[in-house]
């Protein structure tokens, strides 16, 4: 029997469930001739939604995760490289003399797509320019092609000035959709929201919530009934307490649960032990990351595991506030209705080491 959860991964067809309305707007969106931007935090499922919006849509579309961009060349190459994938070199041949620096596309013999490359030493500037100038001229106002752009804060770390440039290009194209998406809130925000950035206001915002709760609840408890017939409604119910209905956490203990169903059936409590190998698994990591905490950090993440008031009179409340931004930078702290420790695992290893 195959496990009816999946996390970690993008998730489609039958492991994909709701966003019935975002799917809907993304494809009405990218039928207008502007630009999306999409903030959530880690995990909450972008990339899962704009793949499966753009695949419903029919039309021909780039991903690039710029986390695995090294530099302005290697952008340029890997945007060539994917829209050699949706569009054949020998159709745009062409379109490849109009580039400054001509580059070299070889065929990877292995995975049979292009790769592009440019000789060492230019100006990545120009390359990117033509890279882009090629996407543009390649297609049509009738006709646009979708760019999907993840973890699109990484613009600023791969070369300094890099936003403006890009933005000066885009801002002149007619032909290409972008679907800009990230998951550092405080930087994606600083990007778009900032009125100092080259990106001030360049498409519509977009923030992505968890899941909806009777939704994400039947999607679990259908799947839960054929391991656990009796109390797949008490157990799904459990696992969305447990994880306040976070898409990625609430697959994953769904997931091992579950396998616990299959593989030791007679376990008194599946969800416990599920939590209790999934703590156990992370907790060397865990460990690690708390000792590289200050004080303030580990009595703030203190706090939020165990439900403590964020005032004491040992800290003081701006110190509390600059702490819970950079915990939350970093990823580790989550803002939706409130403050709460992003992984529901770490927080059942903070208040186990309280014991
Ligand atoms: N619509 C959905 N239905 C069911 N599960 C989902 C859905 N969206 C996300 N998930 C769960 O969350 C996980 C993460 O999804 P995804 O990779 O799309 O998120 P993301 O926001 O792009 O994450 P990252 O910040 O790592 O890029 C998936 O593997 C899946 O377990
Ligand atoms: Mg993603």
């Amino acid at each position: 029997m195959e496990n009816p959860f999946k996390f970690g991964t993008i998730v489609e067809a039958e492991y994909f469930t709701d966003r019935v309305k975002e799917v809907k707007y993304i494809r009405q969106f990218v039928a207008s001739a502007n630009h999306l931007v999409m903030i959530s935090p880690r995990r909450f499922g972008k990339s899962s939604l704009v793949a499966k919006a753009v695949k419903e849509s029919g039309r021909k579309h780039i991903t690039l995760n710029l986390q695995q961009v090294m530099s302005v060349t290697d952008f340029a190459g890997k945007l060539l490289r994917e829209f050699f994938k949706v569009r054949p070199l020998e159709r745009v041949r062409h379109l490849l003399s109009h580039f400054r620096i001509i580059p070299s596309v070889t065929m990877n013999p292995m995975s049979g797509a292009m790769e592009v490359t440019f000789q060492p030493g230019l100006d990545g500037g120009t390359l990117l320019e033509d890279a882009l100038m090629l996407l543009e001229r390649a297609n049509t106002e009738q006709d646009r092609l979708i760019v999907i752009l993840d973890e699109f804060q990484e613009i600023r770390d791969i070369a300094p000035k890099l936003d403006r440039q890009l933005r000066a290009i885009m801002q002149a194209q007619k032909h290409i959709n972008y679907i800009l998406l990230g998951s550092q809130e405080s930087m994606m925000a600083d990007i778009f929201e900032n009125k100092k950035s080259p990106f001030y206001h360049f498409g519509e915002l977009m923030r992505l919530g968890k899941l909806p709760r009777l939704d994400f609840f039947n999607y679990l408890s259908t799947r839960l009934a054929g391991v656990f017939p009796e109390n797949n409604d008490a157990i799904a119910n459990r696992i969305l307490d447990y994880t306040g209905c976070h898409p990625y956490y609430a697959q994953q203990l769904a997931a091992t649960t579950w396998q616990f169903g299959v593989l030791q059936p007679g376990t008194k409590d599946a969800v416990q032990a599920a939590i209790d190998q999934i703590v156990k698994s992370h907790g060397l990591d865990y460990e690690r990351l708390w000792m590289g905490f200050n004080r303030t950090n580990r009595w703030v993440l203190k706090q939020l595991a165990t439900g403590g008031a964020l005032q004491s009179v040992e800290h003081r409340t701006s110190t509390v506030y600059s702490a819970l931004k950079r915990l939350q930078k970093a990823g580790y702290v989550i803002y939706s209705d409130r403050y709460e420790l992003e992984d529901p695992f770490y927080r059942q290893w903070i208040l186990d080491e309280q014991d």
